[in-house]
């Protein structure tokens, strides 16, 4: 296990030093979700010397990020801790934590520029995600990681300590590599697969109990696409595993969140007020709240918009009282593209 993090260290650092470090798969940097504009603004202001160093497979930045205490798993270079950093404003903090001294070294390096253009809100520790024991208990508001939990041996540790040192109603936030099926050993353990994101991938229905054991229950995509590979001699290596780039929304709720979808005939209308989100806001990939249109939701989809940062954006009608039985047509078998809110009539 440790060996494996070793590994994952030397391939990173060779990014970091060498260049502006090609990989050999276009597998990390393909990031999925195209960027609001006020994202794309902040990125403007970012140096391309650090913009070059990014490895992420996604972009997961939620909106409403203002005054927030964010934690960055893996946030080798600095890109998303900077971007975060304008984000959280001046009242909220980012904190980037990676186990790699050179990608760290980097993203240091640029602390006190970015501090003077943004704000001087971030904190750099070196340090596995494995174990976040410099973080409080309930201390953080959202965390996000980009392409980073795929190369832990330990990925069950992980998410229990995402879980520790989120707030109640705080989020995780991550995009990452995500497989079809198991991976086959010589494929885990290869160093170039494993470096380039593929070797650790999550099998998405192994990925969907971890988070269960874990504490969550239901947990929703924001989006998903194939993951491109771009390179003949990887491809063959990795056969007919079919990689997929998600990017995942899961709230700490554990005492409202339920394992499938139940009707409760609770509505929910969002307000507006949301930078980015002018006209609309989407929970995942299948719940767009348009603005001021009320939506029947399920008691886990109210849950999320009702106790969590975004509460004060919603108008929510009807609680717990009353009990209908499961959302029609959902169910709690396993499906491939969900986890527990899983195709059924608030889906
Ligand atoms: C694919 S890069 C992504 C970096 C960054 N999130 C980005 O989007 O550019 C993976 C990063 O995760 C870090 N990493 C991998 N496994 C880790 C672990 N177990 N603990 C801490 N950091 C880890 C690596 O050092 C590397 O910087």
């Amino acid at each position: 296990m440790g060996d494996i993090r070793e590994q994952v260290k030397e391939y990173y650092s060779k990014m970091s030093i060498d260049n502006g470090g090609e990989m050999a798969t276009h597998t990390c940097s393909c990031g999925t979700d195209s960027l609001p504009q006020y994202i794309k603004d902040v990125l403007a202001e970012i140096p391309e010397e650090i913009t070059s160093r990014f490895y992420g497979c996604g972009s997961p930045l939620p909106p409403a990020l203002e005054g927030c205490t964010v934690l960055d798993l893996g946030c080798g270079t600095g890109r998303d801790v900077y971007l975060a950093s304008k984000l959280v404003g001046p009242e909220g903090k980012v904190i980037g934590v990676d186990m790699n001294p050179d990608q760290l070294a980097f993203a240091k390096s640029h602390r006190a520029e970015m501090a003077a253009k943004f704000y001087d809100n971030v904190e750099l520790i070196e340090s596995y995600i494995e174990d976040l024991s410099a973080i409080p208990d309930g201390s953080v508001d959202v965390v996000i990681s980009n392409c980073v939990i795929n190369l832990s041996p330990m990925k069950e540790q992980v998410f229990k300590e995402i879980w520790r040192v989120l707030k109640i109603g705080g989020e995780l936030y991550f995009a990452d590599i995500f497989a079809d099926r198991r991976i086959p050993k010589e494929i885990n353990e290869n160093p170039l697969l494993l470096g380039e994101c593929l070797g650790g991938a999550m099998y998405i229905e192994d990925f969907r109990r971890m988070m269960a054991r874990v504490g969550w229950v239901d947990f929703r995509y924001m989006s998903s696409s194939a993951a491109s590979i771009d390179n003949p001699e990887v491809e063959a290596l990795v056969g007919n595993i079919q990689f997929s780039s998600r990017t995942v929304r899961a709230f700490k709720l554990p005492d409202t969140l339920e394992d499938i979808c139940e009707q409760y005939g609770q509505t929910a209308i969002y307000r507006g007020g949301i930078e980015g989100c002018e006209n609309y806001f989407d929970l995942d990939d299948h719940h767009r709240f348009f603005k001021d249109l009320r939506l029947d939701v399920c008691g886990n989809s109210c849950s999320y918009v009702q106790d969590t940062r975004f509460g004060k954006y919603f108008e929510i009608f009807g609680d717990r009282s009353i009990h209908f039985g499961p959302y029609e047509g959902c169910g709690n078998a396993p499906s491939v593209d969900g986890g527990g809110c899983c195709g059924g009539g608030c889906c």
